[in-house]
């Protein structure tokens, strides 16, 4: 495995290798947790695995994050622990955004705290949620809600595994490395949005300068106090009201956020016809056109749901105000505070409400 760098508060170090790292390379006293559907999928995979004594196979998805279900997954992770040195202890989390929240969340709580590797396996993960330190739980209907920010150790990109996937799941996922590439003047972001590649190949080229990014943005706000981090959420204020009423896939409803935003920006004055023309022309390289028309063909977004979706994250009911990323130019964002009801309105404009 090839280290890239130490970075996200000194803590996390990036290691990228084409095909799985040597068992010693994890340690001894390791507890994999490893998502059970890929085994098979991934050439390989399954005789990896067997050089470990204490493997834990798990269905990912949002279920495995549930707090009801986690002093279940406890007690059998903790008797695997028995045999294994405390001092020791890792975790080593196999699998995608939701695994790696589970088992970022079990590392962290496990005796107090273990060591933690996460080796992403979608494109999601490896891009965005492995790193950063965000660990999470479902609490019934409230997503995300329970956790903590517990950076792993080292995150290893593989790319048997990561080229393995479905080229659905890449073109899902471009649109986290749109969001990082508009974040940023740097020359990878302009030589990403030149590049002729496609799809999964496009990913893997442009993957460690992605993450570099969002470690550039996490360091400067690493316990999201300071409101630095909101930037990564370009694209979503809008992006989760579609994905949740339309059951659109994460990227591709933050791809359509970020058409919005450009929107809703120019209508603001915050872009001039010039960088707006830009942006447009940028987004719709990667975009899938069906997913605008979404609005006519199924209907559109009502009054209530929409303020409900809208307002899903805020703490107090009764809060009126949404903080909005919105584009400057390309590299430059800025974040303001919205009315909802400036957000309805214009979402209204854009024929997407009713
Ligand atoms: N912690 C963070 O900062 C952060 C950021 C963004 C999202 N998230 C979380 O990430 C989750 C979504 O992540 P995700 O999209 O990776 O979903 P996921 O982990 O649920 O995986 C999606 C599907 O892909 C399958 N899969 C995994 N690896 C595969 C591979 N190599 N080939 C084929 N199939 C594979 C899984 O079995 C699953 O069916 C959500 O729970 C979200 O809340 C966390």
């Amino acid at each position: 495995m090839k280290r890239i760098q130490k970075s996200s508060f000194k803590k996390t170090t990036l290691y990228v290798g084409n095909s799985f790292p040597r068992p010693s390379f994890l340690g001894k006293d390791v507890i994999i947790i490893i998502d059970r559907k890929i085994i098979s999928l991934i050439p390989g995979l399954s005789a990896w695995l067997s050089n470990f004594s204490a493997v834990y196979r798990v269905t990912a998805g949002e279920e495995l994050k549930s707090l009801d279900k986690f002093s279940k997954h406890m007690e059998k992770i903790l008797k695997m622990s028995d045999s294994l040195s405390l001092s020791k202890l890792k975790i080593v989390a196999i699998g995608g955004g939701s695994l790696g929240d589970f088992a970022g969340f079990v590392a962290s709580v496990l005796k107090r705290g273990v060591g933690l590797i996460h080796i992403p396996t979608t494109w999601l993960a490896a891009i965005d949620s492995a790193h950063g330190g965000k660990t999470a739980l479902n609490a019934g209907k409230s997503k995300n809600q329970i956790g903590t920010f517990y950076p792993a150790e080292s995150v290893l990109l593989v790319k048997k595994i990561l080229m393995g996937q479905p080229l659905v799941r890449g073109r899902e996922a471009i649109s986290e490395m749109v969001k990082m590439a508009f974040l940023t003047k740097k020359r990878w972001a302009s030589s990403f949005f030149k590049s002729k590649l496609k799809d999964n190949r496009l990913l893997w080229e442009f993957l460690v300068d992605a993450i570099k990014e969002k470690y550039d943005v996490v360091e400067r706000d690493p316990f999201e106090k300071k409101g630095d981090r909101r930037v990564l959420n370009l694209g979503h204020t809008f992006g989760h009201v579609i994905e949740a009423y339309y059951g659109l896939p994460h990227g591709r409803a933050v791809m359509v956020g970020m058409n919005f935003a450009a929107h809703y920006s120019r209508q603001k004055g915050l872009l001039t016809e010039k960088e707006y023309q830009k942006i447009l022309n940028l987004l719709d390289i990667h975009s899938e056109n069906k997913d605008l028309q979404l609005a006519t063909r199924r209907g559109k977004i009502d009054k209530k749901t929409f303020y409900k979706l809208a307002l899903r994250d805020k703490k107090r009911s009764k809060q009126s105000k949404i903080i909005f990323i919105f584009f400057k130019k390309v590299g430059s964002v800025v974040q303001r505070e919205v009315d909802v009801k400036d957000f309805y309105d214009f979402a209204k404009k854009q024929n997407w409400v009713k």
